[in-house]
């Protein structure tokens, strides 16, 4: 009668606690958290959190507790099994019969993960000796290090029908195995019957395919010198399903949880490189296109991954091909951005050509998904006839109704649509700053546009680190746009600690200069700042980056929308505060589980509740 853990596991790996109870419960979203009104008792405000990471819900005020299992049961009356099957059935999943047969399949699975293992272990070992001598040279010839190569568990297989093979029987593993795990492939009938069974990786760099657990699953085999093809996959086997896997992901994984960002590149090596330069939360796609599969499974880590694509035009048409895949899964909170990179890079080469810092700059440049349509559809600029704006409207608008979610279908319409028509105004959609030095960055340049929903996309938890420091431009370059606001915004603008010693000094001279002269036009102020030697500075605060988050810092927002933008903003920087604050308090109460310490978190989540609500009012 019993679901194996695997089968349980899998189940709660492919459900969104948030999107399950979010049926029932208006949630709202804070850092890893949401919080709603508890639906097992009676409340007026909200008592009931949930962490999407740990796939649990919690109420403080009925002491409810438990997994999207256990919320089904509980709201829908069922049974644990029938449970499972509805969640099962809704994530896609086949539920398994209790058939000795299936039985004896999950058995089998779990050895084949030996197999797998042993294979590893054998390819890498390889490495390290004389026949893998080659292999090592080419692969520190491309500047990966011995470090790295254990940390991804690099190996080679030798140029031989049976090294593998050999070597796995010799662990007592039988054929059948090897065969079912992909490693050796047997003769067909009509072709070369009677013949042995033999390696299918000969020869190649082979990097080793973990799940998120870092079991081993399969390989993909890099030919070394010239040949075809130059990458050999493992095939479909009972333990991998390409397009439900991530490569690096059991490494990526908690380092992206901790930076909040994770990258998505095209291949083996660029995830590789991106760890040696110091960008340990990289994945690649298994030799094709994103699944909805793969998607998911990135916004289960964080709510914004960023997609590396080149700069060239398959490149490009990749980016929109992944871009029109996602947008019918997009819900409030989550997206997705893309980097672009120089025409005939990857990230691998831009390192090695440019450095870190160069593929920093991409990844900082990454763009919103909204904008990745607007920019396939318009290609830049904004068709002069009605005919052609038409056309433009109703692809547009196409692309928008493909939006599952009603509250970002409704937010892309109508940005999609003010970007078209633009009504009040003063400068057209994707005018330039006419202050603006320099222009824009970049490969960014010319970007520009940005919705309301980027803003709250970009509210989300997404990279905590970055966002707070984008917000910290945000508000100086809202105040450079409106100086007008001075009045309004200058006492809080005061109050907040600033993440870097540059913003805080330009802040400072901005609040000077502008108390002493009330007034000040923004050209003016700009000048001034620029003779202050705050150019670069400048530069950056008033460019795509920031704007690309914020309309409303742009000089062509309305005195009224900055002012409100602004206000957002602030609240967003001190909403951060109030969730450091919190996460120092659960800290406090895993070491120290005293009433004190446990009154103070109760409190400060009672705090951050009341500000989630009264955001909502
Ligand atoms: P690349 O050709 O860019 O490979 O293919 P790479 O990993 O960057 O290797 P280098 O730098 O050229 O040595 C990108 C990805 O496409 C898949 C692999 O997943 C590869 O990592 N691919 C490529 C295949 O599956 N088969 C192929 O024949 C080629
Ligand atoms: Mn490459």
């Amino acid at each position: 009668m019993a679901f194996s853990p695997q089968f349980l596991d899998e189940i709660k790996h492919r459900t969104s606690l948030a999107e399950v109870v979010g049926k029932r419960v208006k949630l709202v979203k804070k850092g890893h958290e949401y919080s709603g009104l508890c639906p097992f008792h009676n409340e007026k405000t909200p008592s009931f959190t949930l962490n999407e990471d740990k796939g649990f819900y919690h109420c403080f005020g009925c002491q409810s507790h438990g997994s999207a299992i256990d919320f089904v049961m509980e709201t829908e009356g069922l049974g644990f099994r029938e449970a499972v099957e509805k969640l099962a059935f809704e994530a896609g999943m086949e539920i398994p019969d209790e058939t000795p047969e299936q039985r004896e399949r999950e058995r089998k699975k779990q050895t084949l993960y030996d197999v797998t293992e042993a294979a590893a272990a054998y390819f890498e070992k390889m490495l390290y000796m004389p026949e893998g001598q080659a292999a090592l040279d080419y692969l520190t010839s491309r500047g990966i290090d011995r470090a790295t190569l254990k940390t991804y568990r690099v190996g080679f297989s030798p140029e031989s029908r049976s090294a593998l093979k050999t070597a796995l029987l010799r662990e007592s593993i039988a054929e059948e195995q090897m065969i079912s795990a992909g490693l050796i492939i047997k003769p067909t009938e009509d072709r070369g019957r009677g013949m042995d069974s033999y390696d299918r990786f000969r020869g190649r760099v082979m990097f080793p395919i973990s799940d998120r657990r870092g079991r081993v699953i399969a390989f993909g085999g890099q030919i070394l010198g010239a040949g075809e093809p130059k990458y050999l996959n493992s095939p479909e086997t009972p333990l991998f399903h390409k397009g439900s896997e991530l490569y690096g992901l059991h490494i990526a994984g908690p380092a992206s949880r901790k930076s909040d960002t994770i990258l998505v590149t095209e291949g083996y090596m660029d995830v590789i490189a991106l760890y040696k330069a110091g960008f340990p939360h990289a994945v690649a796609p298994l030799g094709t296109a994103m699944t909805e599969d793969q998607i998911r499974l990135l916004w289960k880590i964080v709510p914004e991954p960023v997609l590396c694509f080149d700069g060239d035009r398959a490149g490009q048409a990749a980016a929109g091909k992944t871009a029109l895949r996602a947008l019918p899964l997009l819900k409030p909170g989550i997206g997705i951005r893309f980097a672009t990179l120089p025409a005939s890079e990857d990230p691998d080469s831009l390192i090695k050509n440019k450095g870190a810092d160069a593929m920093a700059a991409v990844i900082e440049a990454a763009i919103p998904l909204s904008e990745t349509l607007w920019r396939m559809e318009t290609h830049g600029k904004l068709p002069t006839t009605p005919e052609a704006r038409a056309a433009l409207q109703q692809r547009l608008s196409d692309h928008a109704r493909a939006i599952q979610d009603a509250t970002v279908r409704s937010h892309f319409s109508k940005a999609f649509n003010e970007r078209i028509a633009p009504v009040s105004r003063s400068a057209g959609p994707g005018g330039q700053n006419r202050w603006q030095p320099g222009g824009g960055k970049g490969w960014n340049r010319g970007g520009g546009w940005a919705s309301n929903l980027q803003m709250e996309t970009a509210a989300g938890p997404a990279a905590r680190v970055n966002m707070g420091k984008r917000r910290e431009e945000i508000l100086i370059a809202v105040l450079i746009n409106h100086p007008a606001l001075y009045d309004d915004v200058s006492e809080s603008l005061g109050t907040i600690a600033f993440s870097l010693p540059e913003l805080d000094k330009i802040r400072q001279e901005i609040l000077k200069t502008l108390a002493a002269k009330s007034g000040l036009e923004t050209e003016h102020l700009i000048n001034h700042l620029n003779s202050c030697g705050y150019s670069a500075v400048l530069r950056s605060l008033l460019g795509a980056g920031v704007y690309d988050h914020a309309y409303f810092a742009r000089p062509q927002a309305s005195l009224e929308e900055a002012g409100a933008g602004w206000m957002e903003t602030f609240d967003q920087i001190r909403g951060k505060d109030l969730i450091a604050e919190i996460e120092e308090a659960e800290r406090d109460v895993a070491e120290n589980p005293s009433e004190e310490t446990w009154r103070r978190l109760l409190a400060l989540k009672q705090q951050k509740m009341n500000e989630t609500m009264d955001e909502q009012a």
